[in-house]
């Protein structure tokens, strides 16, 4: 099922999904959280951060799986998303850093740092919230549009929509890796709830792909219509077709 919220300002999402992690966290200390990265997060991310520090949500004994990184980057990489984590969250609160995983797209043998990866999700999972953006063209997490689509953690060619999306984070757009690592759609099929966030006119069109009924593996979000638990958050530029 499927619910969709419309806000004017991204502070508006993230105090409304600040509340959700803080009810979750409080309820159960030990909670799993699937994260993301982009720029859809990073104001949730600021709150986040605001009610550690307020010492209204404590960190100390959550899990968190992040869902994708770029292949060929090192981890210390501005772009890289376990760089991203550490600056916009794990870094300013009272997260212990084992608990935080990110696949690893640095290593020769990509094969095995994708069964790494599967294991970590079986043994902390299933995620009591996946955080999801959304790419321009309907990706989540690295899954691009595609004939078929993998419910495991994968290594994934990247679109070329997505790498002239993503050229802003770089110098120019061959900057970009062209290869990441990404968990399948199968642990945020299983998750608990995924909390989606969208802001501005380009994503209506992946937006709307959620209100179709349409279950389309050249555009992945529409897989959330299967998904007994979707929370979406927009603003009004992102919810212009629904
Ligand atoms: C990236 C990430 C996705 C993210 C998407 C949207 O490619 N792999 O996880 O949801 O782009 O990013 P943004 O929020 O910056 O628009």
């Amino acid at each position: 099922m499927i619910e969709i919220k419309v806000f004017e300002t991204q502070q508006e999402i993230a105090a409304y999904a600040g509340e959700v992690y803080k009810k979750l966290i409080n309820e159960k200390p030990h909670a799993v959280l699937g994260l993301a990265t982009g720029s859809s997060p990073i104001s949730l991310y600021k709150r986040l951060i605001e009610l550690n520090q307020a010492k209204e949500i404590d960190f100390s004994n959550v899990v968190t799986v992040n869902l994708d990184e770029y292949v060929g980057i090192e981890s210390t990489h501005s772009q890289s998303y376990r760089y991203f984590m550490n600056e916009q969250l794990f870094n300013h609160i009272n997260i212990s850093k084992e608990n935080t995983h990110v696949p690893n797209g640095q290593t020769q043998d990509l094969e095995h740092a994708c069964h790494e990866y599967e294991e970590i999700i079986d043994q902390v999972g299933p995620f009591d919230i996946q955080l999801l953006g959304v790419g321009v063209n309907g990706h989540i997490g690295f899954n691009e549009p595609s004939l078929t689509l993998n419910s495991l953690t994968h290594i994934e060619d990247l679109k070329t929509s997505t790498l002239e999306a993503n050229a802003r984070f770089f110098d120019s757009i061959e900057q970009v890796p062209t290869k990441a690592i990404t968990m399948g759609l199968g642990p945020i099929m299983k998750s608990k709830q995924v909390i989606l966030i969208a802001t501005g006119e380009s994503k209506a069109n992946a937006i709307k792909a959620l209100t179709t009924g349409i279950i389309d593996p050249q555009c992945p979000v529409s897989f959330l219509q299967l998904h007994p638990n979707v929370l979406v958050l927009l603003d009004t530029a992102a919810a212009k077709y629904v």
